[in-house]
């Protein structure tokens, strides 16, 4: 990348990412990378600014994680955050000690002395979480802040431009800790010129280069990603892309026009839509198990491409919607697989496609930014993100069309309350699931012996974890009687409380 970087050094930190966020969001480009590779990772990007993470480990554990810094120290300006902070005291020479009690939580900061970065806190509160401390500082730098616990909780060499928080100043509980990454950025010298147009410029730029005269399949299934992804190739590369999109029959009531609509009205790429409903549905009969059902999902994905050779045969390149997270989360050699994610993986031998990822630097909401500078609409740009294989997860047990109907009348019922309530402002995902299970109710004088429908809301930031949404009761009450009442099959409904650990947000 052209921009000036801030290489953010991941030490292991439950909070890295939310750095990466919060520089991009002071209108700095930044990435990730782990201290294992950094020394390579500063070669090659020449990153303007470093920051060094927090992590779990303790700088005096031999192998603990770390990286030289007397080559960077008054070259590049270095933040250090909790086990950064830590790290730059050790390894410049100053003194780190275990501390008997792990800080834990909110505490008060005290400025000691002037600074140019804690100085422009306005409130003192910040989030500690560290055994380890800072004893002595490296010779050069000043103490700047304590807490009532913690004796060196930020430290500075102004001259070299090196500081050390020991508290998160990324997270939100750290009330001014906004100031303290855009003190450090304006320090560094660093200019605000990352923002959304500045991104598509580069990247029309780069698929062009990158293209020439080839020819682009793209992919999509609707959802924000791989929509703004067609959109950004198309105003690069105009005829020269092609979007496939297969209806599967699994999308939500009224869905699949929805994305025919706004593709065809807003950029006009050259669309193909493969309506597939019955060959996933006679594939799917008598299937119940989760991963099996994904499976054959991915599997007619592809042979809903092959029945299309004629018109994509001619494709060089593969565009994919892969997001920043999603690079993060597959170079960890530690994640466990949950789910089999429907990726447009295993294509047919005779598409042998280069792979184009132009969306894998950029954070969900920074896609959203691009999406309306690229003039989708607004109701695309917000779409709630939607599973690959579609309501084949929601439906527990037998995937049928009756089925689907169900889930989909529910599913409608739910959402456009949510929407006319306004209960749907912050919500990352919502959604109906149809259980396999029967229960006995009773309707107008009849019995009944029918399937539940769960209803999910979760808030979220990127999917990983996740919180039910609090909705008001009497919302949910008026949303199970309209559903019980309105959708023929359904006799019960129920809300879904669990948070993700441990659920996930899909129910298979
Ligand atoms: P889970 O259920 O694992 O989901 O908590 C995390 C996020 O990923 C979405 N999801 C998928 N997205 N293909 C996708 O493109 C899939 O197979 C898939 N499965 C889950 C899910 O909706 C949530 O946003």
């Amino acid at each position: 990348m052209a921009h000036q970087t801030v290489l953010v050094v991941d030490f292991g930190g439950q909070y890295t990412q939310l750095i990466v966020r919060r520089v991009r969001e002071a209108g700095v480009y930044s990435e990730m990378v782990s201290w294992t590779k950094a020394a390579q990772a500063i070669e090659e990007k020449e990153p303007r600014a470093l920051i060094l993470s927090g992590g779990p480990r303790s700088v005096l554990e031999p192998g603990a994680p770390h990286l030289e810094l007397a080559p960077y120290a008054g070259q590049i300006p270095i933040l250090g955050i909790c086990y950064g902070h830590q790290w730059i005291s050790a390894n410049l020479g100053g003194r780190v000690e275990r501390a008997d009690d792990r800080e834990y939580g909110r505490r008060a900061l005290h400025i000691n002395q002037p600074s140019s970065l804690v100085g422009t806190m306005e409130q003192g509160q910040v989030w500690m979480s560290h055994g380890d401390q800072v004893l002595e500082v490296p010779t050069g730098f000043r103490v700047t802040g304590e807490t009532a616990s913690c004796p060196v909780a930020a430290m500075e060499d102004a001259e070299r431009r090196i500081y050390g928080v020991q508290f998160h100043p990324e997270v939100s509980h750290t009330l001014s800790g906004r100031a303290v990454l855009q003190g450090f950025l304006d320090r560094a010298g660093l200019t605000r010129d990352w923002t959304s147009q500045a991104f598509i410029e580069e990247t029309v730029a780069a698929i062009r280069a990158e293209v020439g005269e080839g020819r682009v399949l793209c992919a999509t299934s609707g959802g924000v990603d791989s929509s703004v992804a067609a959109a950004l190739l198309t105003e690069a590369l105009g005829d020269q892309v092609t979007c496939v999109f297969v209806d599967h029959g699994l999308l939500r009531k009224n869905e699949a026009q929805e994305v025919v609509d706004a593709f065809t009205n807003h950029f006009h790429p050259r669309l193909v839509v493969i309506e597939a409903q019955d060959q996933f549905f006679s594939a799917l009969a008598g299937v119940t198990d989760p991963e099996q059902k994904r499976k054959i999902i991915g599997a007619e994905f592809v042979r809903s491409f092959e029945q299309h050779a004629d018109e994509l045969s001619g494709c060089d390149f593969l565009a994919q919607g892969t997001l920043y997270p999603d690079v993060i989360e597959s170079g960890s050699p530690t994640a466990a697989k949950i789910k089999t994610h429907h990726n447009v993986g295993g294509l047919p031998d005779w598409m042998r496609l280069k792979v184009i990822e132009p969306l894998k630097w950029l954070f969900k909401d920074e896609v959203r930014e691009v999406g309306r500078q690229l003039g989708l609409p607004e109701a695309m740009v917000e779409r709630e993100p939607f599973p690959g294989p579609g309501l084949g997860v929601r439906i527990l047990g037998e995937v049928t069309p009756e089925r689907v109907r169900i889930v989909q009348d529910a599913d409608w019922i739910f959402r456009s309350e949510l929407r006319e309530r306004g209960l749907h402002k912050g919500i990352w995902q919502s959604y109906a699931a149809l259980l396999d299970v029967r229960s006995v109710g009773v309707m107008g004088d009849e019995r009944t012996y029918q399937q539940p429908i769960v209803l999910r809301a979760v808030q979220s930031e990127d999917a990983m974890t996740a919180t039910a949404v609090p909705l008001p009761y009497d919302a949910l009450e008026h949303i199970a009687n309209r559903i019980v009442n309105e959708v023929p099959g359904v006799n019960r409904v129920l809300y879904d409380l669990t948070s993700k650990p441990p659920a996930t947000i899909e129910w298979e």
